[in-house]
Formats: C-alpha cells, structure tokens, sequence
C-alpha cells in the first residue's frame, strides 16, 4: 500500500525511515517533509489540513500517520474518518488531553490519575491571591497549545505575577492562554512513557528521557527537546508496571466511558517522585526527539502495529524491542531556541558507516544537491548500541564531523544516566 505521512520534523524522518523497511509499503509520500525525507521517500509541497486532505481526495493512499499536535487538534483524523481513510491518530476530542491542559488536570482529577495538585484561572485578579497562599517554586501553564514554551516555573511571587500577566493579559500564547493552571512543583526524575493504545488496549514503549533545556547541566530555556535516550537506566519494570495500572489504563477506560475512545501514541511526561509516578502532561502523539531513538529499537513491523491500532486489535500483536540502548543529539542553530538564522550549508551528512549510527534530519531543506539549515532543531544524531555509553559514543563519534555555521550541541546527553 501508499501511506502519507504528516509533518516536516526529526519525528517523522525517524517514521519514515522504519516505515520504509516494512515489505507492505510501496510508496511513501511525507507533508511537507525535509531534505531527510526526501532521499527516502516522496516529499508534498503542502501543509495545511485543507491542503492535505484536498490530495487525498485525488490520491488513495492506505494509510495516513499524523505526526504533530495542532493537525490533531485541528481535528484532521475526523476529517479522514469521515473520508473513509484509515488514519492513525487520535480524535480532536480523545487528543483534547493534549491541547487542553485545564481539561487533563481536571479529567486525571476525576478519574484518579495521580497529578500535581492544581487549580485553574481565567481571571488574572483570582489568579494573583491565590498564588498571595502558595509554596514556591510554583508552576504556572498557559492550558493550550503553546510550542513547548507554556510553561513557566516561577521561582517567587514577583515572576509568577509576571507569568501570570503575560499569559492572562497580555495574551503571549494568544488563545492558549485564555485558562491557566496553576500547579505544584514535583520533584523527581522526569521521563517519558509511550504506549500504542487501539482505544481499549495498549501495549508500552521502553522508557524514554528527553533533556529539554538548552544548555549543559539543565541550565537555560526549555526547548523542543536537546536529544533523548533510551531505556532510562535504573527506571525499573515494578514502575513502569505502575505507570500502566495507575495512568495508561484509567486514561483509557476513562476517555472510552466519555465517549471518545483513544486510538493513536499516547505519552504521558512522568515524573518519578517519592510519593510513586505523577503525570505532568499528557500528549497524544509521538515524540520528538523521543520517537528517532524508539525507532533503532523497535524490532516489529510498525505498519502492522499501526493498522492494529486503527482496527482494534492490538491484542493478537506481540511487539518486540530490542534489548540494546539507543541515544540521539540534537544539533541546534546557533541562537536556538531565540533568534537563528536559516539557509546555512550543512557538511559531513554521509558519515554513518553502519546501520547502527542514523542522522534523522528535522530544519533542513534540500536545494539542488546541497542540504541547507532550515529552522531551530536541524539534525538529530542517533546511534544503537549495547548499552548507553556504547549507543552514546556512536552520537557523539558522528556529530564531530558533521558542521555548519553556528551548529550547536549539547555535550552531556544521557551523560548523568551512564553507569
Ligand atoms: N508540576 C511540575 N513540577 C515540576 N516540573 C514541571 C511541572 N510541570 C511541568 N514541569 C516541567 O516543565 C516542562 C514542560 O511542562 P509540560 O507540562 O510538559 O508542558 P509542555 O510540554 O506543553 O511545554 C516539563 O517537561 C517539566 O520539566
Ligand atoms: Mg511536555
């Protein structure tokens, strides 16, 4: 079969590049892709829902895999239902555990999901005595979709009222930040936990650890994520046991009792504290840079996966991962996440010289020949390995002879987790 897969970043390269060993797949066309893409597969020229399903209407394709959050939200797995093209991803109103963060908090309230303790704000006024009464640091979210920038930890009272003023008054997140939460601080380990879910059944990824902030040691602005690796050493199988009773199966349950039952990735961020796993978030996609180490390891077919979920019968599947480590760098413009320039010549693209050592492109653009610096995040560097620090050192021996102007990365991924 023909699959179309939707969006431009190190995400859906990663997808593309195990779709494409899958002996079912013919043709596999991305929108609207970058220069990683296009060397395996077909690249579209268009973006927007309209634009997608418009060439959908004039090309059969037997699937469509939706990579990131706003077409969810825009309610495009709707829209290809209704076309009768089998679509893998959430519902607008399963994925609203994504793009509404005052509907999560008050969806894991109800059903018991352990979460931060919270309250939610629309008026700046209300919002301001509250926090008069808090702890701090305090967290402050913006409840819609806001790039992973949303977010804001105020360290005192004067830079939450300021977070609190931009988000509710000044509208810096636009609608996003019509609603606030206001949460407590967790403190623990964070990691990242994906499930395949067929709407009444799942089947769980190994651990994962994105590494957010923009610098080395955690210091600087959070980003769309630095580089990630994965299993999380010392995260133990009694966890993420507990992961799945206490958080994937009541979200499961619960959202199919409300009717809108979750059929797609749903990935919770966890935070591991002393009091057991808390989520922070949920989101209800794949990963990114999560998504380019799971797949080095995923070992099955992920059309038969995929096609599973969409039908219902994830059960009769067994899913097989493989037993080594993986780890992916993110290569950065200089600036990023501020201001960066576009359009630098990137060199050094061919030196993986196993298949153990992959560069998952995300910004880039291919002119001519010539590949060229097209957003924030650019390449993400990743390599297999038996453990950590072997599946490390592939990312690291790859990354020093890729260049362009004003590359940045940080040097210590995964680096605290190698034991
Ligand atoms: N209650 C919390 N306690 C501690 N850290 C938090 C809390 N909520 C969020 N964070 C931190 O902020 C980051 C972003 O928050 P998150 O809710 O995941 O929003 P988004 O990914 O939409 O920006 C998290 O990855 C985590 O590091
Ligand atoms: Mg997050």
């Amino acid at each position: 079969m023909d699959i179309l897969i939707v969006g431009e970043g190190g995400r859906e390269h990663a997808l593309v590049w195990k779709l494409k060993q899958s002996p079912k797949i013919k043709k596999i066309f991305v929108a609207p892709g970058n220069a990683g893409t296009a060397q395996l597969a077909t690249n579209l020229p268009i973006s927007s829902t309209t634009e997608i399903i418009q060439w959908l209407k004039e090309n059969r394709v037997g699937l469509v895999l939706v990579g990131p959050d706003n077409y969810l939200a825009e309610g495009i797995v709707d829209k290809l239902h209704k076309l009768k093209i089998p679509a893998f991803g959430p519902t607008k109103k399963a994925s609203r555990i994504e793009w509404s963060k005052v509907f999560a908090k008050n969806f894991m309230k109800e059903a018991g999901i352990p979460t931060a303790r919270y309250k939610t704000f629309r008026n700046l006024d209300q919002a301001k005595k509250y926090i008069r009464h808090q702890t701090f640091p305090l967290v402050i979210k913006a409840s819609g979709l806001a790039f992973g920038k949303g977010v804001i930890i105020a360290g005192d009272i004067k830079e939450a009222e300021e977070a609190l003023k931009d988000i509710l008054n000044k509208k810096v997140f636009g609608d996003a930040g019509n609603e606030v939460v206001i949460e407590e601080y967790l403190e623990g380990r964070e990691i990242s936990v994906h499930a395949f879910c067929d709407g009444n059944d799942f089947a769980l990824f190994p651990s994962s650890k994105d590494h957010k902030r923009a610098f080395e040691k955690d210091a600087g602005p959070n980003t769309g994520g630095m580089g990630t690796i994965a299993p999380v050493p010392g995260v133990t199988r009694k966890q993420m046991q507990e992961i799945s009773e206490k958080v994937i199966r009541p979200t499961l349950d619960s959202l199919r009792k409300q009717g809108s039952p979750f059929k797609g990735i749903l990935f919770p961020g966890i935070m591991l504290t002393k009091e057991g796993p808390k989520v922070i978030e949920f989101n209800a996609r794949f990963g990114d840079p999560e998504t380019q180490v799971y797949m080095l390891l995923l070992k099955s077919d992920l059309l038969d996966i995929l096609l599973a979920c969409i039908k219902g019968d994830l059960k009769k599947h067994t899913i097989k991962w493989s037993k080594n480590s993986a780890s992916c760098v993110v290569c950065v413009s200089g600036g990023y996440p501020s201001n960066y320039v576009r359009g630098k010549v990137i060199r050094g693209l061919n030196t993986p010289k196993n298949k153990n050592e992959v560069i998952f492109h995300a910004g880039t653009k291919l002119v001519g020949n010539k590949v060229f610096t097209n957003g924030g995040r650019i390449l993400g560097v990743a390599g297999v390995g038996r453990n950590l620090s072997k599946a490390l050192l592939k990312s690291y021996t790859v990354i020093k002879s890729i260049s362009f102007d004003g590359m940045r990365y940080r040097k210590d991924i995964g680096s605290s987790l190698v034991r």
